[in-house]
């Protein structure tokens, strides 16, 4: 059995799909178990990664486990409690789904304890800890390192995923395209390496599955680095209609996101991060995909030619 957390998201979704392929038993953790479309024979089992109780209920039989743990800044204790669910309900091996940057000091990832290396501007959020020391969490270098961690001294086999940005995040400009009217970016010029999710999904199944993997940590790009504007030419290309985005300062967007009701560490966070993007800091291809999967990493393109019609326009 191999329990997936957020089951009915972007990769974990894709996770149970080829696992279920695969013929491999399968249980879905979801808030709404009875709503969340599974292929058949996959279990489900209520609950999400805020509530322990729940997730060491999911995780009761499991051999292994794929880890969605961090959805922003206050989540660093609930990621680290995935990890000891999976220890306390005997789960051999874990994959835990990371970001790239996390640990890098330019993403506000210092010294835990001297809170070194936080950005300028940050917020000052920090997580109560269970025992060691309570965490300074601060830009998105932050938000997983302390899950990171946990995996690494959980005294299981584990791997940890660091993916870049997801060619679906670009779904979030299917409504302004079908308006005419242009995406909001924040990310300048910077490039980064738009990753597939159906690799990273392919690649959290290998590790799943295979020992080999353990001990890993991979960095999952695309074959290729794009800027925002590059993802809207192609997508403009192959949709047949102009993708347009307008480019906001970082500090621009900021405002709107604390007017939206965001919080001011998650608001700092996406501000660091999109200078950092800006920057060059995630320009950047790996060979991960191509070495584990034994293929080229799939492009932006490929992505788009696959999804063109969820963004609904004909
Ligand atoms: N997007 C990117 O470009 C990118 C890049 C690198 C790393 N990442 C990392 O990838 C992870 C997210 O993966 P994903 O995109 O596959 O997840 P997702 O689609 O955003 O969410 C996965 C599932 O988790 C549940 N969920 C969502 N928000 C929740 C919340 N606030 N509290 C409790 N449950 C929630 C939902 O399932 P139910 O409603 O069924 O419970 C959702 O379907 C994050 O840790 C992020 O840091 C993302």
């Amino acid at each position: 059995m191999i329990l997936v957390t957020g089951a009915t998201g972007t990769i974990g979704s894709e996770v149970v799909r080829q696992l279920a392929a695969r013929g491999e038993k399968v249980r879905a953790q979801s808030r709404d178990p009875a709503g969340a479309r599974v292929p058949s024979g996959v279990e489900t089992a209520p609950g999400h990664h805020r509530d322990r109780a729940s997730v060491e209920a999911a995780m009761a039989g499991a051999e292994a486990a794929f880890l969605v743990g961090v959805f922003g800044p206050d989540d660093v204790e609930h990621d680290r409690g995935l990890v000891a669910a999976a220890r306390a309900a005997g789960v051999r091996r874990i994959v835990k789904l990371s970001a790239i940057g996390t640990g890098d000091p330019r993403l506000g990832a210092g010294d835990p304890q001297s809170g070194e290396g936080e950005g300028e501007g940050e917020g000052e959020a920090k997580a109560e800890a269970e025992g060691e020391g309570a965490p300074r969490v601060g830009g998105f270098g932050t938000w997983h390192l302390y899950g990171e961690e946990a995996v690494k001294a959980s005294g299981l086999e584990w791997t940890i995923l660091r993916p870049s940005n997801f060619a679906s995040n670009t779904l979030s400009w299917s409504q302004t395209i079908q308006e005419g009217t242009p995406a909001l970016n924040m990310m300048g010029g910077g490039k980064q390496g738009v990753v597939d999710p159906r690799d990273v999904a392919e690649i959290a199944v290998a590790a799943l599955l295979d020992p080999r993997h353990s001990g890993r940590t991979y960095t999952l790009t695309g074959p290729e680095t794009l800027s925002a504007h590059e993802q809207a030419a192609v997508l403009g290309e192959i949709l047949g209609r102009p993708v347009r985005l307008r480019d906001l300062s970082p500090e621009q967007r900021r405002e709107q996101l604390l007017a939206a009701g965001l919080g001011e560490a998650y608001a700092d966070a996406l501000v660091i991060a999109a200078r950092f993007i800006q920057d060059g800091g995630s320009d950047v291809v790996t060979e991960d995909v191509p070495e584990v999967l034994g293929r080229p990493a799939r492009t932006y393109r490929e992505w788009v030619v696959d999804h063109r019609e969820a963004f609904g326009v004909s």
